[in-house]
């Protein structure tokens, strides 16, 4: 009997600006590391985004869909349709700094990711190191969590800590969550892509032996 073929899962990064996020997707995806996994597009709000850039040098389809004036709903539905046209399973969005319709959250509901720094529910929103350092917290991190109609506030699938340091500045807290923001992004997308979860009210829990232990590690 031949052995059946999974079908490939196909993801979509929707970006604005440097595409850290995004390249460390892709190398993850080129690596292996998220099975199934295929970056089918990558859109950009903005022509000006460095992340076209290394999105193309990785071989990557590019596309721009600038807002020009139009509605958000106009917007999203020309992003959509792309991403339609292009058999896109899974929408992640990786620095896109707008907010999206509920037209285009109906059209991927449970299918749309983002990664946010911080612990959230602490801290959504943006200006999001400042506010950490100001508030004097001594621990934060990043979260992935399911898109939904609140800002930040869909099923978190995975966070990671980081300790603020006194001597913190906003860029060199940025630095040391980027950095865990790059892996943990990955193995959300990999629990996503697998499917062995499940979403229960606001949880998002593995399933089939999936154990996403993983997901809530810390760096110490
Ligand atoms: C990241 O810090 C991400 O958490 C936030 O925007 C930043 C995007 O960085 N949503 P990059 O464009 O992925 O480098």
């Amino acid at each position: 009997m031949p052995v059946q073929q999974s079908p490939i899962i196909k993801i979509g990064i929707l970006i604005s600006g440097r595409g850290s996020n995004m390249l460390a997707l892709a190398n993850e995806v080129n690596r292996g590391r998220i099975a199934g996994a295929q970056i089918a597009l990558v859109i950009s709000d903005h022509s000006t985004a460095a992340g076209l850039q290394g999105a193309k040098e990785l071989g990557l389809k590019t596309l721009v869909v600038e807002r020009n004036r139009r509605s958000r709903e106009e917007h999203d539905r020309e992003t959509v349709a792309a991403l339609r046209e292009h058999q896109v399973d899974i929408v992640c969005l990786a620095g896109y700094m707008r907010l999206l319709s509920s037209y285009f959250i109906d059209a991927y509901r449970h299918r749309i990711l983002n990664i946010h720094p911080s612990l959230l529910p602490a801290f959504p929103g943006l200006d999001v190191h400042r506010q950490v350092i100001d508030h004097g917290v001594k621990w934060t991190g990043c979260t992935v969590h399911f898109v939904d109609e609140t800002l930040d506030g869909g099923p978190i699938i995975a966070q990671r800590t980081v300790p603020v340091l006194d001597e913190d500045s906003e860029d060199t807290l940025a630095a040391r969550i980027l950095e865990q923001e790059h892996q943990v992004y990955a193995e959300a997308l990999a629990l996503i892509v697998s499917g062995n979860y499940e979403i229960v009210g606001r949880r998002v829990m593995g399933t089939d032996g999936a154990r996403n232990g993983a997901l809530v590690s810390d760096t110490l």
